[in-house]
């Protein structure tokens, strides 16, 4: 009963950090390999359409000029970042390196999207926009399609 509740409260408080409601599997993690778990795919899965919908948001954003509303879109997807590395793919499950490149990869384009829109510099930002659908799109290359 004891332990019970204490895996339970662990993933209450892992649940409310990463602000997604799927349950998180804890077995990878302890035994340190990365074996693929139903809760891991399911969560990408999950994940996937807010980076969707919040890249979308961000070149609308770029496109009226509007810092504000390109700083949000972005923070949503650097804010899952750490999750999606997490995260297991269906395909190619073994290279775990590349995913996670893949991953830091999209961070640091939107990052510096981000920073280019800040200093006012739109037409950079919109090319820097690109490689952040590049790095959508070499991911996918390897891990989903
Ligand atoms: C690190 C790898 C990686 C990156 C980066 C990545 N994706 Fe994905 N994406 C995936 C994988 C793997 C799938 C397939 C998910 C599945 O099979 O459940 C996927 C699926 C999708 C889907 C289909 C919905 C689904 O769940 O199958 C959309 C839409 C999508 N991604 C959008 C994006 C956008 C937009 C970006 C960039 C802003 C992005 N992804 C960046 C790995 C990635």
């Amino acid at each position: 009963m004891k332990i019970t509740s204490t895996v339970l409260a662990f993933s209450l408080v892992i649940g409310s950090l990463t602000c997604y409601g799927v349950a998180r599997a804890h077995g990878t993690e302890k035994h340190g390999t990365m074996v693929p778990t139903d809760a891991q795919m399911k969560k990408l899965h999950t994940m996937m359409p807010l980076f969707s919908d919040a890249s979308a948001a961000m070149e609308t954003a770029l496109k009226n000029g509007d810092v504000k509303a390109l700083e949000t879109e972005a923070e949503k997807i650097t804010g899952a970042i750490a999750d999606l590395k997490k995260s297991v793919p269906h395909r190619n499950t073994a290279q775990r390196e590349k995913f996670v490149a893949r991953a830091a990869q999209l961070e640091k384009t939107v990052v510096t999207t981000v920073a280019l829109g800040k200093k006012g510099l739109f037409t950079e930002a919109k090319a820097s926009f690109k490689k952040v659908e590049a790095a959508c799109a070499s991911c996918h290359a390897t891990f989903r399609d």
